[in-house]
């Protein structure tokens, strides 16, 4: 695949990533289109003979790593992994990201935290001075979701953050469910000056199960542009 295209971007960008793994491994494997690219590539090392154990972040990926035929199994038979692979919706010098466009967040954040290393991999449209483009998701519980929606606008607006906050709809019109069974709020803020302070205002909600700023959690980043390959951070 040509490399200047942005699919091209993200399977050199998964490429580079398969090479950080290694026969042992507990391997945590991202949910999106650039992360499937990573479950093809580490799926042929495996059946060359890598002997890798995989915990999906979503049923998606699960689907897809079981019918490569890699070694599935659950962050409840393997709660601590060595590696986890994944993409970004976006992600900043300071490797925070935003995550969350594919509805997988929960699950992408609680494999990314029981790992010893997250690394994501992205092609260039990704990399951005500030977070906030990019609608921001939070999942919340059905229960109560108008309160906890205004709960949300009153928390953002005191840090000066204001937009239209969506309720994620399928591409039928239907109600997006996670895996989890709860609902995605998207939020249109813009530009996050403080995405530290948003992430703890927003984490103090009631009924916000998890929102999409990863903050702390990836070691480095493999960020595909053109034909070259930049590095963020540490791959170790
Ligand atoms: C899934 O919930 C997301 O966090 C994805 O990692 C993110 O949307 C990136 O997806 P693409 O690789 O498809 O852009």
């Amino acid at each position: 695949m040509p490399v200047h295209t942005q699919d091209g971007q993200k399977q050199m960008a998964a490429a580079r990533a398969v090479e950080l793994v290694s026969s042992g491994m507990k391997l945590g494997l991202g949910t999106g289109s650039t992360a499937a690219y990573f479950v093809d590539l580490v799926a042929e090392r495996a059946r060359a003979g890598l002997e890798i154990v995989c915990v999906p972040t979503s049923e998606a990926t699960r689907e897809r790593a079981e019918r490569q035929g890699l070694n599935v199994t659950t962050l409840d038979e393997v709660p601590r992994l060595d590696l986890t692979v994944d993409g970004a919706d976006e992600l900043d010098q300071e490797l925070r990201l935003i995550k969350g466009g594919g509805g997988a967040l929960l699950r992408e954040k609680i494999v990314a935290r029981a790992s010893a290393r997250m690394v994501v991999i992205a092609d260039r449209s990704k990399l951005v001075t500030k977070l906030g483009a990019f609608p921001l998701p939070i999942e919340v519980v059905p229960f109560g979701l108008a309160a906890t929606r205004i709960a949300i606008e009153e928390e953002s607006l005191r840090l000066g953050l204001a937009g239209p906050i969506e309720l994620r709809k399928d591409a039928s019109g239907k109600i997006f469910h996670t895996d989890g069974g709860h609902f995605i709020l998207d939020a249109s803020f813009g530009a996050i000056p403080d995405p530290v302070a948003l992430s703890s205002r927003l984490g103090d909600i009631p009924g916000v199960v998890e929102h999409g700023l990863f903050i702390g959690l990836a070691r480095g980043a493999i960020v595909a542009g053109g034909d070259d390959l930049a590095i963020l951070g540490s791959l170790d």
